[in-house]
């Protein structure tokens, strides 16, 4: 990818719209989170036409402090760019994301339990069969797009199992959820993901009608039962928290899996550093989430006046916290530009932190750690069979169609 400063390397910061998907599919940013993190840590995005200006913070200790500190950069007007821009998420203050203060902490600590790890054992048995299925498929294949045959398989299927979404309805989820959220062209882009969501919220509104009749061990009877001040979740409430799971951890953990497996071939000597047994799964899991960093940002709103490096975020202002800056910053990571499977510590944002630090974490970390310890055992050789494409959002990143070629063990 061309750097943004190919063309002119002194071209102002301000001229840069970080809310332009192109720029974040098209570009390498790596110069530009430099300079931020060097020069502007707190840097004003202007406003374009009728679209208000925002703020951008990129440092690892900035954005870590602004996500731990959620009684000043609140959630609850919305927590991507875009809705904040347009002036608010029509979810908020009904969906765990875009909630604050005690309704949050209240909602949050009942679905925790849900995702314990002692819970999720089920869950997490059935991600490892149906990995070693997938990958076991491709390898059969021999050329296959990762993306769609086996990434493509995976998180759906593990929040289909949290959820028990009937078999039959998975596919027609999964295509709804990718054209909701990641676009893989600009013209995708244009049209196409309000409809999806649309009818994401229709499905569930189905299957959740029919378990608060009946009730059974899933995630969406738990919310039908949940209760916040007595007051049980609205049918809204529930539907928005389904529809928040599954946006949440599908298309992020699909990237994750594809860009590792990118990586890789991008970086042999760590694939084989991992397949000689020279690195251990779990930190291979970690850098993969930090090098891959699919949740480019998180938007917040700042509730009072906030100081900080020299300048002053007004009440009511958007904030946008850049994990994807956060995750190379020079003052966090040693060498943070490099893949490197054995780093430890490694203090990634890509979870986030503090009271909305992500609820599926262990079962993201549990699908990559599965298919990592699938391709150590099955996969001898891999390489790349065609051209990557990327996918057009300014709040996800990461691989859309990924064709490899791949020899067995
Ligand atoms: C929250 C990233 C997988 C469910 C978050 C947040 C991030 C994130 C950055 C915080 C958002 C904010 O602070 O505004 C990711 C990434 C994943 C992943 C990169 C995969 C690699 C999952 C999975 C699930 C999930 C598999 C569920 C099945 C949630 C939920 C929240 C959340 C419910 C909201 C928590 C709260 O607000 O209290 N995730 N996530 N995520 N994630 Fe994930």
């Amino acid at each position: 990818m061309t750097d943004v400063f190919a063309t002119d390397p002194a071209r102002p910061l301000r001229d840069i719209d970080l809310a332009d998907p192109v720029l974040h599919a098209e570009r390498d940013l790596s110069g530009l989170w430099r300079r931020l993190r060097a020069d502007e840590p707190v840097h004003r995005q202007p406003g374009r036409g009728a679209r208000p200006g925002f703020w951008v913070l990129t440092r690892h200790a900035d954005v870590s402090a602004a996500y731990r500190d959620s009684e000043r950069f609140r959630s609850d007007r919305g927590n991507v760019l875009d809705t904040l821009l347009g002036g608010g998420d029509s979810a908020a203050g009904l969906m765990l994301p875009v909630m604050d203060g005690a309704r949050h902490a209240s909602l949050r600590g009942q679905l925790m339990k849900a995702f314990s790890p002692r819970v999720l054992a089920s869950v997490v048995d059935s991600i490892r069969r149906a990995s070693r299925q997938v990958v076991e498929e491709a390898l059969d294949k021999g050329r296959f797009d990762f993306a769609r045959d086996v990434a493509g398989q995976l998180p759906l299927r593990a929040i289909c199992d949290l959820l028990d979404v009937p078999a039959t309805d998975r596919q027609r989820l999964l295509d709804m959820t990718s054209s909701a959220l990641g676009a893989h062209s600009e013209a995708e882009l244009r049209d196409g993901s309000w409809v999806s969501k649309g009818e994401i919220l229709l499905y569930f509104s189905r299957l959740a009608a029919a378990r608060r009749d009946d009730p059974r061990e899933d995630v969406i009877s738990l919310l039908t039962q949940c209760r916040v001040d007595g007051v049980p979740l609205s049918d809204e409430e529930v539907i928005l928290n389904c529809y928040s799971l599954i946006l949440g951890g599908d298309e992020t953990t699909r990237l994750a899996l594809v860009g590792m497996v990118a990586a890789f071939l991008d970086h042999p000597e760590q694939w084989h550093a991992y397949r000689e047994g020279r690195v251990g799964t779990d930190s291979a899991v970690e850098e993969v989430l930090r090098w891959t960093t699919p949740t480019l940002h998180a938007g917040r709103t700042a509730a009072v006046d906030i100081a900080l490096h020299g300048q002053t975020i007004r009440a009511g202002d958007v904030v946008t916290l850049w994990n994807a800056s956060a995750n190379r910053d020079e003052t966090a990571f040693h060498a943070p530009d490099h893949f490197l499977l054995a780093r430890t510590p490694n203090q990634h944002l890509t979870f986030a932190h503090g009271a909305h630090f992500c609820l599926g974490a262990f079962l993201a970390r549990a699908e990559i750690g599965a298919v990592l310890r699938d391709l150590r055992e099955l996969v001898g050789s891999m390489e790349a069979a065609g051209p990557a494409r990327r996918i057009y959002s300014n709040f996800l990143t990461g691989i859309g169609s990924l064709p490899v070629a791949w020899g067995p063990a």
